[in-house]
């Protein structure tokens, strides 16, 4: 190339030098171009030195170079000329001297002499930069900071000064700049700068052009390849995929279930970008139940997972690479609920036991339900059962009021188990059940009941005092002192008499004694009230009557009013001579004042004087003749009647009958005999008297009463067909109902016959004794005693 530049220069004849003859210290000076063309002239010595240029070949004018065998001048001999030689290298000879100058001698004989050249060398720009290789390979890491220097060999031109080296040129880049540096010895180097950091994992290696330009004209350049290797560094943490990760499992899940995998990834390369997982963050309670695998990054459960007892946990994930750094992840594990927690129930409050008197929707219980799942699974039902008289009504959030429904009884149901169930939403629904008992306390809500409406006592009469009635029994149902029946009796008259006088009754048993002996003649019946009261306070009570019967006992003989008691009256009956089989001759009339079979009588003959004259009907006690009474038979008959009773054992009294047959009366004075033979035959004529009388007053008050009583009551008629009524002052008292009711039974209804003594006449009363013949209070009352004043003391005498 420097051969080519100067060529062209020559071709253009222009000659680029200039030659400057210097007398400084003897010496000539010429400068030169370097690079000329051998033959190319530098100067004339001859002329610059005063020489004779026909002489210059005879002194053998010649120069060569001081300490070099090479010979870049010679002399024209003809001329004087100094012409170049052979090519004249600067950077040859002075390398990057700023001035090459090349000493000559001149050397001339005869005489000799010598002279001193200097050359001065001038440089041209034949040089281009070069560097010293043409690629340059830098390794930088990438964790290289801004600014860091790298440095470079810097490009050589081997030409000097403005042809030199000027400046550099590097390709366009981000990441570098490109400067010269000069070291203290003066050296040149070149220094790449980093002006913003690299990243291995955006661009692993580039090529950069670097190139190097002198200043000469023309301009040259040389160029090198930075080849940039960018090294790895640790400078990538692992990335998460996701900055939060979400995972669901319901609870209970079994262990080793996985939950998820987080996943990190570096990119940075090897042991820079393999990762490991761990927990960075962890509550106690996390680290029992999760567990993180380092490789796989996989969490899964390793513990018993209760919802109840966190629904949430937030774990940190670190992915952490061979060399530590390490990025963090957040986890976020919810926990579904499971129903796996039956509910529960508590009684709050309960009343125990409560009255039977409490009105219904009473509070009387507060229960609590409570579960510990969520939302439906702890959404509670809560009930119980039918068939009791409570009800649950919900209160505040799971709380229930247990409330009566109904009236209470004790005395049908006094315990309650009551049975609260509460099942919850989930799916399968749990359940649970309590049982609470609870007890009805006792209110006096009962009054004693008498296990039958009346009572009825039957007693005999003549009983001993002190002998048991009967007993009565009230029950209670209400419980202890409230149940507990105490009898008494209710004050009361019994014949004006305090009841109390005639029975009693034991307080605790009920059981009604008599007090003293009952006399059926006197009293056949009578009522007694009686009270059963409970303990209670207050206490209550029922009343019941007691009606106590007193059954007969044949204890009165019969007692005969007709006719008239032997001994003390003298009784004849006359009999016409005339009279038929058949006629009725006279007729026993007899009482008892007992009842029943123990007043019905029978009529018998016990002794005739004329055996078969004379028979009595057995019932009514009428005496006839049995055949036609003949001359032949006595005038005087006697008979002996016996009346007996139907009790057992049976009691009877007799009386004696006269009897004269006779149609005048004039052979009555027969009857002193009769009447001197039975010792009362003065007393005759009185009797009949005094029968007659009595007779006549008799059918007189019969009347009267009788007529007085058809007027006012206008009530059944007797058929009074020359009959006798018995007056009810003559009835013992037995006859007469006492019980005031009005009721006389048909045992005591009595057919009574009276005949008057007259010898013609049958008397014959029948009625019955009803409450309308005779009103209660017309009832006498009449002792035994009474009747013997009346009738006499007849013959008793207990028939065997
Ligand atoms: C209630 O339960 C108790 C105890 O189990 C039992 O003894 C009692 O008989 C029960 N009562 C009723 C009314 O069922
Ligand atoms: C009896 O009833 C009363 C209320 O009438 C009540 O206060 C009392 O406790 C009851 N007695 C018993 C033993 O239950
Ligand atoms: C029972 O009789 C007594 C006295 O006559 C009376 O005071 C009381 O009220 C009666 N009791 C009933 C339940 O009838």
């Amino acid at each position: 190339m420097m051969t080519g530049i100067r060529h062209n220069l020559l071709k253009c004849g222009f000659v680029f030098f200039i030659v400057v003859v210097q007398y400084a210290h003897g010496q000539v000076s010429y400068s030169v171009q370097e690079e000329l063309k051998r033959g190319s002239v530098i100067g004339n010595i001859a002329k610059d030195l005063g020489l004779e240029v026909e002489r210059l070949s005879a002194r053998k004018a010649r120069v060569f170079m001081q300490g070099n065998e090479r010979q870049y001048c010679e002399i024209n001999l003809q001329n004087g000329d100094l012409l170049v030689a052979e090519r004249i290298d600067r950077e040859e000879h002075c390398g990057e001297k700023p001035s090459c100058v090349l000493k000559f001698d001149l050397l001339l004989e005869s005489p000799l002499e010598l002279h001193r050249l200097s050359l001065q060398v001038q440089d041209i720009n034949d040089n281009a930069p070069v560097f010293p290789k043409n690629t340059v390979k830098l390794e930088i890491r990438e964790s290289a900071d801004r600014g860091a220097k790298y440095r470079l060999n810097a490009a050589h031109d081997a030409d000097i000064g403005k042809n030199s080296v000027e400046s550099y040129i590097l390709e366009q880049n981000p990441h570098f700049v490109f400067g010269i540096q000069t070291t203290s010895a003066g050296r040149k180097y070149g220094e790449l700068v980093l002006k913003q950091e690299l990243d291995r994992e955006d661009q692993q290696e580039m090529k950069l052009l670097l190139t190097a330009v002198d200043g000469g004209s023309p301009q040259r350049s040389g160029t090198v390849i930075i080849h940039v290797i960018v090294l790895d560094a640790n400078d990538n943490a692992p990335v998460f995929t996701e900055a939060v990760y979400t995972a669901t499992i319901p609870e209970n899940s079994p262990m080793n279930t996985k939950i998820m995998t987080v996943s990190a990834s570096d990119i940075d390369e090897g042991v820079n970008g393999e990762v490991t997982y761990e927990f960075s963050r962890l509550s106690d309670k996390s680290r029992k139940i999760f567990s993180l695998d380092e490789k796989t990054g996989e969490i899964s459960v390793t513990g018993d997972i209760d919802y109840e007892e966190g629904h949430k946990y937030e774990v940190f994930v670190e992915a952490k690479d061979g060399y530590g750094l390490s990025s963090e992840a957040k986890v976020i594990i919810d926990i579904t609920d499971v129903n796996d927690n039956a509910p529960v129930i508590y009684i709050n409050s309960l009343s125990n036991p409560i009255p039977e008197n409490v009105p219904p929707d009473t509070e009387v219980g507060i229960i609590n339900v409570q579960d510990k799942d969520s939302e439906n699974n702890g959404q509670l039902h809560c009930s119980i059962q039918q068939n009791v008289p409570f009800k649950l009504i919900p209160s505040i959030k799971n709380y229930y009021s247990l409330v009566t429904t109904g009236q209470l009884d004790r005395e049908l149901v006094s315990d309650y188990n009551i049975t609260i169930s509460a099942t919850d939403e989930g799916s399968p629904p749990l359940s649970s059940s309590k049982t609470v008992q609870l007890s009805v306390a006792d209110i006096n809500d009962n009054p004693p009941v008498f296990e039958e409406q009346s009572y009825s006592a039957y007693v005999t009469e003549n009983n001993k005092p002190g002998s048991t009635l009967c007993s009565v029994t009230a029950r209670d149902p209400d419980w202890r002192q409230n149940g507990t029946v105490i009898y008494s009796l209710l004050p009361g008259e019994v014949n004006g008499a305090p009841v109390s006088s005639y029975v009693s009754v034991n307080g605790d048993t009920g059981v009604i004694h008599a007090v003293r002996s009952f006399d059926y003649e006197q009293l056949m019946n009578f009522k007694v009230q009686l009270m059963a009261r409970d303990n209670g306070s207050p206490p209550l009570s029922s009343n019941v009557t007691v009606s106590v019967f007193i059954s007969d006992v044949n204890d009165n003989s019969p007692q005969i009013l007709y006719p008239a008691l032997e001994g003390n009256s003298f009784m004849t009956e006359l009999i016409p001579k005339a009279a038929h089989g058949g006629s009725l001759v006279s007729k026993v009339i007899a009482v008892d004042a007992d009842a029943g079979q123990n007043a019905w009588l029978s009529y018998h003959i016990v002794t005739s004087s004329d055996p078969g004259l004379f028979s009595i009907d057995v019932h009514s006690g009428e005496i006839r003749t049995q055949r036609d009474i003949s001359e032949s038979d006595s005038m005087k008959q006697n008979l002996i009647v016996a009346v007996k009773d139907n009790g057992q054992p049976s009691l009877s009294a007799t009386c004696s009958m006269y009897l004269i047959i006779s149609d005048n009366l004039a052979e009555v004075t027969e009857l002193k005999d009769i009447s001197s033979d039975e010792k009362n035959s003065k007393l005759t004529s009185y009797l009949i008297i005094a029968l007659v009388s009595v007779s006549t007053f008799f059918l007189t008050f019969i009347i009267i009463i009788m007529g007085v009583r058809f007027c006012r009551r206008r009530k059944p008629r007797l058929l009074f067909d020359g009959a006798v009524a018995i007056p009810s002052a003559y009835l013992p008292p037995n006859y007469a109902d006492v019980d005031g009711t009005g009721t006389l039974r048909s045992t005591y209804n009595y057919d009574a016959y009276l005949t008057t003594g007259s010898r013609t006449s049958d008397f014959k009363f029948v009625t019955s004794y009803n409450d309308n013949t005779l009103p209660a209070d017309q009832t006498l009352r009449k002792s035994p005693s009474d009747f013997a004043e009346v009738f006499g003391d007849c013959d008793t005498s207990p028939e065997v």
